[in-house]
């Protein structure tokens, strides 16, 4: 069966079934300005999911584009994108989970005919606010499913809103318990094909969840995920939806789909999506979409560049605006060589700072010096990118969100109660506790540390305290730059993997903590408020993570 047909069957499917097919929206939202892209079905519903009469009815029924910037990491597999049409139905407050989960199992079991042992679902198991979800779990098995086919998940896997789990919902936001139906392509390898919301839950002001005043059904299944279940092959890649494209990368790079599959999968992914937003309208730029898009475009034109050095992205997708921007990129990458030219020996901070400057990807000055016969220091370079990465993926994160104008701020806030809370540990624990890793969102600061052991609440409570008094303590953050002999010998905490010489800044808080970052931080920790640890618990052996939140006070 083809993707086409899967697409008409589906809303024939619900339209038999009192459904109104409504018209899917643009990738880039009209009139909401809260996120940069259309990435579920569901989105232009909200209004509706909380009460206001929708025009076309209580039954919905469409097929959505979707993108999902932030899974652009991700891509590079069989089955993970950032651009996928997603077939979706609703009930706004009419049918529930009895209906909803009786059609998805005769639409795919029936009208598609997927067989049924290959099918498994998940139900929500249950939290402290909201019950386990006995009803789906009698419907599944009133529907003659094995039970060792029903899985039960907790808010990680069975939770859906727009921003995921409870806990991470704005106020506001509207989400629910979900059930999920998974393809089984053989040795446990699962995928997700589609997922039934049961929307009944609104964020509120002091963190419950209120029930909202109708019970709705948000269903989303990708296509793409679909029409591969269909040919009971587990590469969404290997598809008619991604047929002519690869067919084009292949014959470009004069290479094989099959031999390839990582790179041509980010190609392909990406100039899917860049055709559309480009068709939108979009334009690379430095902001918001345009930023993303032009992201889209040169992350692809160094995959294509890495399977075939003459190879250009235009002929893969036409059009002036690939055009331009590839020819952009070329000028960066010229600018690049030419700050290479300069420089007698290239180290990985160097190389970083190509990276940085001007968006010289790593791959291609390692190849460039491999042709001249040198070898850059991957390690150091390493270390450098790991510094920075926490930073950028916090803006990147806001930037996605909607390019939040407060968000730089919240993350150099959580950027400077890192560093708090570095020092706290090692003055509580111990000075064999250091730095393993570091992420931070707008929301949180997550930090990983060397520790044997699980810390005692007494312990954990000590580093609360003693984070907040740095803070209540208004300390100054100071900035200098010395070269990392001097910042090792001054006790500055940080990477000492290179030789000496180099320059690095080291930020100090008052005299409590000293360590070598690339900023930035708060002028002074009065700023950050307060924080709150929410949570301790082990990553593996020897390894603790602990997750904490700025607090207003
Ligand atoms: N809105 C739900 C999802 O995106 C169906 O998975």
């Amino acid at each position: 069966m083809t993707s086409k047909q899967i697409r008409e069957k589906y809303i024939k499917f619900f339209t038999e079934r009192g459904h109104k097919e409504i018209a899917p929206v643009k990738l880039v939202p009209e009139n909401d300005s809260s996120t940069l892209f259309t990435s579920s079905g569901m989105q232009p519903l909200v209004p509706y999911l909380l009460g206001q009469t929708h025009p076309a009815g209580k039954r919905l029924v469409n097929s959505q584009p979707c993108f999902r910037a932030e899974d652009i990491e991700e891509v590079g597999d069989n089955r993970h994108t950032t651009f996928f049409e997603m077939l979706g139905n609703w009930s706004l407050g009419d049918y529930f989970k009895k209906k909803q989960l009786h059609w998805i199992w005769e639409f795919l079991t029936q009208e598609l005919g997927l067989a049924k042992e290959k099918l498994y679902v998940s139900v929500f198991e249950g939290n402290r606010d909201v019950p386990k979800d006995e009803e789906s779990f009698e419907i599944w098995k009133s529907l003659d499913i094995a039970e060792d086919h029903i899985l039960f998940h907790g808010v990680s896997e069975n939770w859906w809103s727009r921003s995921g789990s409870p806990d991470k919902m704005p106020v506001g936001e509207i989400g629910g318990p979900d059930s999920e139906v998974f393809y089984d392509f053989g040795n446990d390898n699962l995928l997700e094909i589609g997922n039934s919301v049961f929307i009944e839950y609104q964020k509120q002001e002091d963190g419950s969840l209120k029930e909202l005043s109708q019970k709705n059904v948000d269903f989303g299944g990708g296509l793409e995920r679909l029409t591969t279940a269909m040919l009971d092959q587990p590469d969404i890649f290997q598809t008619d939806l991604y047929d002519s494209i690869l067919r084009k990368i292949e014959e470009i790079t004069n290479k094989k789909y099959t031999e390839n599959k990582a790179g041509m999968q980010v190609i392909a992914d990406h100039m899917r999506a860049a055709e559309a937003l480009i068709a939108e309208g979009v334009v690379p730029s430095n902001k918001l979409q345009g930023y993303v898009l032009r992201k889209l475009l040169r992350r692809s034109a160094v995959k294509l560049r890495q399977l075939n050095k003459s190879a250009d992205l235009s002929l893969i997708v036409s059009g002036k605006v690939i055009k331009d921007e590839t020819e952009r990129f070329g000028r960066t990458i010229d600018h690049g060589l030419k700050e290479i030219e300069k420089l007698d020996h290239i180290n990985g901070k160097a190389a970083f700072d190509l990276y940085q400057t001007f968006g010289f990807p790593y791959e291609i000055t390692e190849e460039l010096f491999r042709q001249k016969g040198q070898e850059i220091d991957k390690e150091q370079f390493k270390a450098e990118f790991e510094k920075h990465r926490d930073l950028s993926r916090a803006a990147s994160a806001g930037m996605f969100k909607g390019g939040l104008a407060d968000n730089s701020e919240i993350v150099t806030k959580y950027h400077t109660a890192t560093h708090l809370l570095h020092q706290a540990l090692r003055t509580v624990l111990g000075s064999s506790v250091f730095q393993k890793g570091s992420n931070i969102t707008a929301e949180r600061l997550r930090f990983d540390f060397s520790y044997e052991r699980k810390m005692t609440d007494c312990e954990i409570k000590q580093v609360e305290d003693l984070v907040n008094q740095k803070i209540k303590e208004d300390l100054v953050v100071t900035k200098e730059i010395m070269d990392k002999d001097s910042a090792g010998k001054s006790g500055a905490l940080g990477f000492f993997t290179e030789k000496y010489g180099d320059q690095v800044t080291v930020y100090s808080i008052g005299d409590f903590s000293k360590e070598i970052c690339g900023g930035p931080h708060v002028e002074r920790t009065g700023a950050i408020g307060g924080i709150k640890i929410t949570k301790e618990e082990a990553v593996s052996g020897g390894t603790r993570r602990i997750k904490a939140e700025i607090m207003l006070r």
